[in-house]
């Protein structure tokens, strides 16, 4: 039977060996859209003991949370001035709210620039905004394809300094099923020659 102490948290199987690859040891700051029954929450604290965990829900019933010392803001995810009005750097920002394309886009767009550098920006359930009676919408309103384009297409511009060196962000765009990872971050690139030594010896037959 579920006690008071037991928040339910409902995730792919795959989710926690993703987090566990992508997720550093320290983070101080963490920010979920989506707060429901505040089980997401609960694992992040359980996580990261010491981070300060704010969470954004539409449902005010979600407020509650701010009981076990978390930070709950109520509001539209699309709602890029109420999005501004909560707190900055972010080391995770993941959305795992109502789902659609255009939800995901527009938390993306006005949450990026809050995410330090080095963090990560994760976007849960993708398969929802691609299901059948949002397919539609997923080709024909930005969502999580036309983040992953854009971003994909940023860190391919060829753009390069006197001394040829790229910089190019983001750092990093994982997709795997039903979870993408975003690490916000620059890698420096530049082209170089590379002499290989054989190691073998062809032989005629
Ligand atoms: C899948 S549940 C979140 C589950 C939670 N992250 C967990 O794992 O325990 C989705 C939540 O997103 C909220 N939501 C739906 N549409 C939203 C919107 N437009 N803005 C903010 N929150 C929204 C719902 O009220 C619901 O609580």
């Amino acid at each position: 039977m579920e006690s008071k102490t037991q928040f339910r948290r409902l995730k792919w199987s795959n989710y926690d060996a993703v987090y566990d690859r992508h997720l550093p040891g320290k983070i101080n700051s963490i920010l979920e859209i989506g707060v429901a029954g505040g089980g997401s929450l609960v694992w992040w604290k359980n996580r990261f003991p010491n981070a300060k965990i704010y969470g954004v829900d539409i449902d005010a019933t979600c407020k509650k949370m701010e009981q076990h010392g978390f930070s709950i803001s109520i509001g539209n995810q699309c709602d890029s001035d109420f999005l501004n009005g909560i707190a900055d750097n972010f080391d995770v920002i993941a959305d795992d709210g109502g789902h659609r394309p255009y939800q995901i886009y527009a938390s993306f767009k006005a949450l990026w620039p809050k995410l330090n550098d080095g963090g990560l920006y994760v976007i849960e359930d993708v398969q929802m905004a691609m299901k059948c009676r949002w397919r539609i919408w997923s080709k024909l309103v930005n969502g999580p394809r036309v983040i992953v384009d854009e971003l994909y297409e940023q860190m391919n511009r060829f753009v390069r300094d006197e001394d040829g060196v790229a910089e190019k962000s983001p750092a990093e765009i994982h997709l795997y099923p039903h979870i993408i990872i975003i690490r916000k971050g620059s890698i420096k690139t530049e082209v170089k020659e590379f002499l290989e030594v054989p190691t073998g010896q062809v032989v005629a037959r």
